[in-house]
């Protein structure tokens, strides 16, 4: 059946050897592209609820668990990217190896990790960019930073700072991978020194009475006027699941393999270390916030109301040291921004795929000749993903971009199994280590994570899969171009 057809890894040979973009990412630059995505709002904003409602001090735990998971994940896409580095990511994985409507389902999916992802976080930043105005003395009026379904007042309003953001880094994308690139690696600089700095400053102020018991028991609290379980190995897991944002993004150095030097080998070496790199910041950020303050500090009805929306900032006032809320602040506003830029090229380049291939209209794979770069597909995602974040009440959208991630490692590990089954012979200059196991695990550890999503996020995303599914049999199957002979 048509739906089931696979696109032979000589086709996607033949795309790259046509392909207009420019390779000029190296291992380094595509590392920084990994960081550049993963270390953004989540591991300043997520780690008070993971520690309050979920794990207590073992939230270093969660950490470790959620990093696992993404490590199983991580080692699937590598060996994808040794023997397909092109830019659908995930997306071009599943057509080369399961089939179109499971390539068509992923792709769709990924736009909820992706474009939603980017309007989530270009929200975040409009928050975090009126904090630091604060801190100078400035306030913009509300008309001017919400969108129209939040705002109390009365005529117009729009999230203005979540518009400039998106236009900003789309203008920077168009201009060329290589200048987007320099201002990435700029940002990685200056958002791992600020993680650093939080280890090192917090570590002066760790409590260790704070750390007893390091897995509180199970009890149940309050959480939005319901009771909830929390704590425990319960606790500990769905906390990963809670903080799972913190790390989607170092897939995203998949997107790029089309601009890389060497895609065969560097971005699998991207992936592996950028992952690696995060995790051990973000076990280190849990294990000294939740010793500066008790994890019950977090409490929404407790000493501190507002510790659980900031709490690394928090945290270092609780201590006495407000100034160095100040640096976070300055520094998660200047680190959105490499996030943004990274997510909204990955869901560029994912376009770009599925367009070459006929499943989306043809408009998204026309690339400039002069910036190398998809210009007009940049044009209308970011106009698109800048009206939504001005205008929806989107900041819960999260949980949902964390869905369409899950959903996308768990296919990978899937893919790779079938591509080993089925073309054994293939030249892979990575491979995964004992990949019956490490597949087997991954699956089963994303599809657990993703059960532990709320079921509002779980809703919606199987309905926006629905709906791919609808756009599949009306435009994507019939436009293939694998549905095309002379194609
Ligand atoms: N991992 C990214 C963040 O935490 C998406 O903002």
């Amino acid at each position: 059946m048509s739906i089931w057809r696979v696109k032979p890894v000589s086709a996607f040979e033949a795309d790259m050897k046509k392909s207009q973009l420019k390779r000029v990412l190296g291992k380094w630059s595509l590392t920084a592209i990994g960081i550049g995505a993963i270390i953004g709002g989540g591991i300043f904003v997520l780690t008070g609820t993971g520690a309050y409602n979920h794990a207590g001090p073992a939230l270093a735990l969660s950490f470790v668990i959620a990093g696992i998971a993404c490590v199983f994940a991580a080692l699937c896409y590598s060996e994808f990217a040794s023997i397909l580095p092109v830019e659908g990511s995930a997306y071009a994985y599943a057509y080369g190896t399961i089939g179109e409507i499971f390539a068509w389902i992923i792709g769709w999916g990924l736009i909820l990790e992706y474009a939603m992802g980017s309007m989530t976080v270009a929200v975040s930043w409009s928050g975090y960019f009126n904090k630091m105005l604060k801190m100078f003395g400035i306030k913009l009026p509300e008309w001017l930073t919400t969108d129209p379904a939040s705002y109390t007042g009365e005529g117009f309003s729009m999230n203005l700072p979540a518009f400039l953001i998106v236009i900003l880094v789309i203008s920077l994308l168009i201009k060329g991978t290589e200048k987007a690139a320099s201002a990435n690696n700029f940002i990685v600089i200056l958002k791992v020194s600020a993680v650093i700095f939080v280890i090192i400053a917090g570590a002066f102020f760790i409590n260790v009475d704070n750390w007893s018991p390091f897995i509180p028991d199970v009890q149940t609290i309050i959480v939005d006027e319901k009771p909830h379980q929390a704590y425990g190995l319960k606790g500990i897991i769905s906390g990963a699941a809670a903080i799972f944002f913190a790390y989607v993004g170092f897939d995203a150095v998949s997107t790029q393999a089309g601009e890389a030097i060497n895609p065969k080998k560097d971005v699998p070496f991207a992936i592996i270390v950028s992952l690696l790199v995060c995790t051990i910041l973000y076990i280190l950020v849990s294990l000294v916030l939740t010793g500066m303050i008790s994890y019950q500090d977090f409490n929404p009805l407790g000493k501190y109301p507002e510790a659980i929306k900031a709490p690394v900032a928090y945290a270092f006032d609780i201590a006495g040291q407000a100034w160095a809320g100040y640096i976070i602040t300055i520094a998660a506003t200047v680190g959105l921004i490499s996030v943004l830029m990274v997510m909204i090229m990955g869901q560029s380049r994912i376009f770009l795929g599925m367009s070459k291939d006929g499943l989306i209209p043809p408009v998204f794979s026309k690339v400039n000749p002069l910036s190398g770069t998809p210009k007009t597909n940049l044009m209308i995602l970011g106009g698109f993903i800048a009206t939504v974040a001005a205008f929806t009440p989107i900041s819960k959208l999260a949980e949902m971009c964390s869905f369409g991630t899950l959903f996308a490692f768990t296919m990978v590990c899937v893919a790779v199994w079938i591509l080993r089954i089925k073309q054994p012979g293939l030249e892979r200059t990575f491979k995964v280590p004992a990949l019956p196991v490490i597949a087997v695990c991954g699956i089963a550890i994303n599809i657990y994570l993703m059960t532990q999503l709320s079921l509002d996020a779980q809703k919606f995303s199987m309905g926006w899969l629905g709906i791919g599914l609808l756009i599949y049999f009306l435009y994507g199957k019939r436009n293939s171009k694998l549905n095309n002979p002379q194609n």
